[in-house]
């Protein structure tokens, strides 16, 4: 098995969870296998190891989990992305659209000064209404977006596609149909 392999099979699989006809490709298979987990937070920032990264910002839930322990890797500041009425300062919000409903996300005001360089993490692009979601939020209060990097690429549902249009470069580690 290649390191690839070895990490695309620590991702577990639930049928029709949270809806029937989804499959839901959980992640916390991989966060509890330290070598995988080590891996997978290596080798999602691997291109930038070495530049100026000022913020990385998680997209709650499981972009906390990823984002706060790539910000360690980079020594970048985190910025939570959170769902409406979670963050107690002033906010921006953005209205979004993901595999499997609808919500709304907000983030800090001044999490990020303009012009700084931000990394967007997530485990898992699908559709990619959630990320393009965070992306404008970003861009609205002036952050440069370098990159968005996910563990999983859904391909068949356009969000990595989607985000390129966008012109942010996306990096993910492996891709299911
Ligand atoms: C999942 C995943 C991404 C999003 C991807 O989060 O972690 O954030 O869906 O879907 P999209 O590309 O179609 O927008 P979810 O909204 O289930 O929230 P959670 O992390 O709190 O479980
Ligand atoms: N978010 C959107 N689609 C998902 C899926 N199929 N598995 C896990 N998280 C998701």
């Amino acid at each position: 098995m290649t390191i690839a392999d070895d990490l695309k099979a620590s991702v577990r699989a639930i049928r029709d969870y949270p809806k029937p006809g989804i499959i839901f490709r959980d992640i916390t298979t991989l966060l509890g296998d330290a070598r995988a987990f080590r891996r997978a937070v290596d080798q999602l920032v691997q291109p930038w190891a070495g530049s100026k990264i000022d913020k990385v910002a998680g997209i709650e839930a499981r972009g906390f989990i990823l984002g706060g322990a790539v910000a360690h890797q980079v020594s970048a500041g985190f910025v939570p992305i959170r769902k409406k009425g979670k963050l107690p300062h002033t906010t921006v919000r953005i209205a979004y659209s993901l595999e499997y409903g609808l919500d709304e996300m907000e983030m800090h005001a001044d999490a990020v000064k303009p012009g700084e360089r931000v990394i967007l993490i997530d485990d898992l692009i699908a559709t990619g209404g959630t990320a393009e979601g965070a992306v404008k939020l970003l861009r609205q209060i002036g952050a440069e977006v370098v990159a968005a990097c996910f563990i999983i690429d859904l391909p068949d549902l356009g969000g990595a596609a989607k985000l390129r249009a966008m012109d942010v470069p996306v990096r993910t580690l492996m891709e299911f149909d």
